[in-house]
């Protein structure tokens, strides 16, 4: 039998939408086992703490069961991140890495600050052995950062204390927000990369709680990091695929949802990630592959660089495509024409707008002119704020005179408005009452469905000109 260390103590540092729900989903499986979720934000984890669940700080369905089970049990959200650090025996890393905006590799390396201060805060406080699991997305060959910053305060240590000693792991996450909470109890697979026997031994412990071991996947430091971002890479390669396809759909009459099923139903293709769309949107699509590139250019390899670039660009390049149709449809101009955009954030079931294309799509109706209601089942007004930064939007240099209000009624902001943008998958808008919406429109009235979701049928027989994303003929 393989050895391994016990794991009675585990510290999470990052509570965002990756550390809250992964760490959940191990404290209810692991009731032996002690889950601290840390992080320095501390309304972050005021919200994590509050009794009334619908005010948690992230929305997964299934989340708040979880929390209702193990809070205050064996899963505790805290600011004190040193203590957390001290008593864990198995630390997991789940800060942001954004993308860089300035120095060597602006636009295209993360940054990789909170995970090195994560790991000097380790490397200070940690006591015994400790296991470091990455769980943060991050470029190849970060294990070697974090080895070398751990390294570097145990040779200082050793002189003056106990030694400490470390293993670094690599174990990323592939949950896919709205249904996070299924991923990461069922998932295809659970990958981990390292070269220390018993750390690995000790992290698959924990996922066969509930997970059978024939999808625990065991594989050396850098093939587990490189996975994640291939994993990403091709899933967005998908996306831009059909979503280049949709583009030929409408100047050829042919059918994006036909032509998907029928691609589809070639089981080497299979018929998962084939939906056409505004775009990808989400904190991991873009800046995984950008990490991608960023390493192509690194190692010379020009054209594998440029070949990921491409997904990319199709990404923009779809969504100023929407923006363009939506402004030809209503005769050039949105100037002084009130648009209702029905969901804001990057997919549906969550409430996470990090790189979403509503983004994108809104900021070119604004330099456009339009006045905007933007309504959200999930999203806040203050976070739809942020993203569409306000300043900006005062600046009549950068929007011209499009103005946005927050919707709270999508029938309510419907009146005397031009079109209706479906740009998020929500359930709630394949249900839409259409002669209601249509009857206080302003006519001609469109509906503009980037998602295919809407029923098509009663909004046309309502009223509405229609236009639907591959389907109909720009
Ligand atoms: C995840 C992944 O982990 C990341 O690699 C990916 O790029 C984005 O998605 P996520 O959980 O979605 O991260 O990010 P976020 O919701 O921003 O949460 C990160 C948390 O870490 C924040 O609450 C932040 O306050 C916290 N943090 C950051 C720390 O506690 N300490 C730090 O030093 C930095
Ligand atoms: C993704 C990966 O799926 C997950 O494995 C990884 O760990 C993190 O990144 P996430 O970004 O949460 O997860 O959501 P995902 O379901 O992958 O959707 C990403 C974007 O692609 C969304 O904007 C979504 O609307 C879009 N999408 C997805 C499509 O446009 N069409 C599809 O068929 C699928």
């Amino acid at each position: 039998m393989k050895k391994f260390y016990p794991i009675k103590k585990i510290c999470c540092i990052g509570a965002g939408y990756v550390g809250g729900p992964t760490m959940s989903v191990i404290a209810n499986n692991c009731p032996n086992i002690d889950v601290y979720v840390a992080d320095i934000d501390v309304d972050r984890i005021a919200s994590w703490n509050k009794k009334d669940l619908e005010q948690l700080p992230v929305y997964e369905p299934g989340l708040k069961n979880l929390i209702k089970k193990s809070r205050d049990l064996n899963l505790f959200f805290t600011t004190n991140i040193a203590d957390s650090i001290k008593q864990a025996d198995m630390i997991f890393l789940s800060v942001n890495t954004p993308t860089k905006i300035k120095g060597i590799g602006a636009g295209k390396a993360s940054d990789l600050k909170w995970v090195e201060e994560s790991a000097r805060q380790i490397a200070k406080y940690a006591e015994g052995h400790t296991i470091v699991v990455e769980k943060s997305t991050i470029p190849v060959r970060t294990a070697d950062t974090i080895n070398q910053i751990l390294l570097a305060y145990r040779e200082k240590d050793e002189a003056i204390s106990s030694p400490k000693t470390f293993s670094v792991l690599s174990n990323p996450e592939f949950l896919s927000e709205g249904t996070a909470i299924n991923d990461l109890q069922n998932p295809d697979r659970v990958l981990i990369g390292g070269h220390d026997e018993m750390a690995i031994e000790s992290l698959a412990f924990i996922y066969r709680h509930w997970i059978d071991k024939s999808k625990i996947l065991k594989t050396n430091l850098w093939s587990s990091e490189l996975s994640k971002l291939t994993a990403n890479a091709f899933l967005a390669q998908r996306i831009s695929s059909i979503n280049s396809i949709a583009a030929i759909c409408e100047v050829t009459s042919a059918n994006i949802n036909e032509v998907a099923n029928a691609i589809g139903m070639d089981s080497r293709i299979g018929n998962k990630f084939l939906k056409s769309g505004p775009g990808f949107g989400g904190s991991c699509f873009t800046k995984d592959i950008l990490n991608l590139i960023y390493l192509c250019d690194f190692y010379g390899l020009e054209k594998v660089a440029e070949y990921w670039e491409q997904v990319l660009k199709i990404n923009i390049w779809t969504r100023d495509r929407i923006s363009r149709i939506i402004i030809e449809k209503l005769f050039g101009t949105l100037s002084g024409k009130k648009l209702v955009v029905l969901g804001f954030s990057f997919k549906a079931n969550t409430n996470d707008t990090r790189d979403s294309s509503a983004i994108q799509i809104c900021k070119n109706l604004l330099e456009e002119g339009a006045k905007l209601e933007i309504y959200d089942p999930k999203v806040k007004k203050e976070q739809i704020e942020n993203e569409l930064n306000e300043k900006n939007l005062n600046s009549q240099e950068n929007f011209r005179d499009g103005t946005w209000e927050y919707s709270e009624s999508i029938y309510q902001s419907a009146i005397n408005s031009d079109a209706l943008i479906i740009l998020t998958e929500w359930e709630e808008f394949e249900n839409i009452n259409w002669q209601k919406i249509s009857a206080n429109m302003r006519k001609p009235a469109w509906l503009f469905d980037t998602r295919n979701v809407a029923n098509h049928d009663l909004a046309k027989s309502s009223g509405l000109l229609v236009w639907q994303l591959g389907r109909d003929l720009i």
